[in-house]
Parts: structure tokens; sequence; C-alpha cells
């Protein structure tokens, strides 16, 4: 036996997705299409982050491939910075409030001080990568 604890994923319950910034999403949905006869099980416009999404449904998670709409979106600025690729990671979790207060307490910076809707209806939040070892988490409450 090796430490003092089994090995526990606590709050986080499992992977809800990665989120791939993209300039083409119709181009992007096609590729998954041809290159793995992967289907989109969910489209939307997320009008508060300024994005299109396509959701691909790979086991109990998703790839959410996004692409900015508008110039004013905040990926839109990332993209600017450093281009297409990986994005965020969300984190599924039982209680997206609870989560975001018990980090906050232990110093995580958050761009959501507040939960707040996402796509399909989830609850999330966001956390900084700068206090995230440069990854932006986010938070999903289904
Ligand atoms: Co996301």
């Amino acid at each position: 036996m090796s430490g003092n604890h089994s090995p526990s994923s606590g709050s986080l319950t499992d992977i809800d997705h990665v989120g791939i910034a993209v300039r083409d999403l119709d181009a992007a949905v096609e590729w998954y299409e041809k290159m793995f006869g992967a289907t989109v099980a969910h489209r939307e416009r997320i009008e508060s982050d300024g994005v299109d999404e396509a959701l691909i449904k790979v086991a109990d998670s998703y790839i959410q491939l996004l692409q900015p709409y508008t110039d004013t979106s905040p990926l839109a600025k990332y993209m600017e910075r450093n281009g297409e690729g990986i994005h965020h990671v969300g984190y599924r979790v039982d209680n997206c409030d609870e989560v975001l207060e018990s980090v906050k307490a232990q110093g995580a910076r958050v761009v959501d001080e507040h939960p707040r809707t996402g796509s399909r209806g989830t609850t999330v939040a966001f956390l900084h990568p700068k206090t995230s070892f440069g990854t932006l988490i986010e938070l999903v409450e289904e």
C-alpha cells in the first residue's frame, strides 16, 4: 500500500467536455464526421459567450467545437493570440455553486464569481488558468 488515500476524483464526477476553438465550425464538424464517423449531438448559439458550439458525443463526454460569431467574444480575443486548438476542459460536478465556493475559499482565481447558465441548460462556472496550472477549467452541473 502506498499513501493514505485511495484514488478519488473528489468533487469531479466526470470529464464533461473538451472545448476546442475553431475558425470554421462547419468545416470542423465535417472533419470529425469524415475522419471518425462522429455525428453532432447538439448545436447551440451561446449568446453569453458569443460562440456557436457543436457537441460531438464520445462515451459519456463531449468534444465541444467552438467558433466565435462576434469579434467581441472572449474566445475571438483568445484566438487572436493563440489560434485554434484546445481551449478549456469541462469537469462535471454535482453542485457547481458548492465547488465554486470551495475553490474560491482555497484561493483559486475565478472567471465567474457565481454560476451561470451554459449550453444544454447546464449550470457552469469558469476558473482562471492563472491559478490552475495554465488550464481554463469549466465546472459543469447537468
Ligand atoms: Co465548455
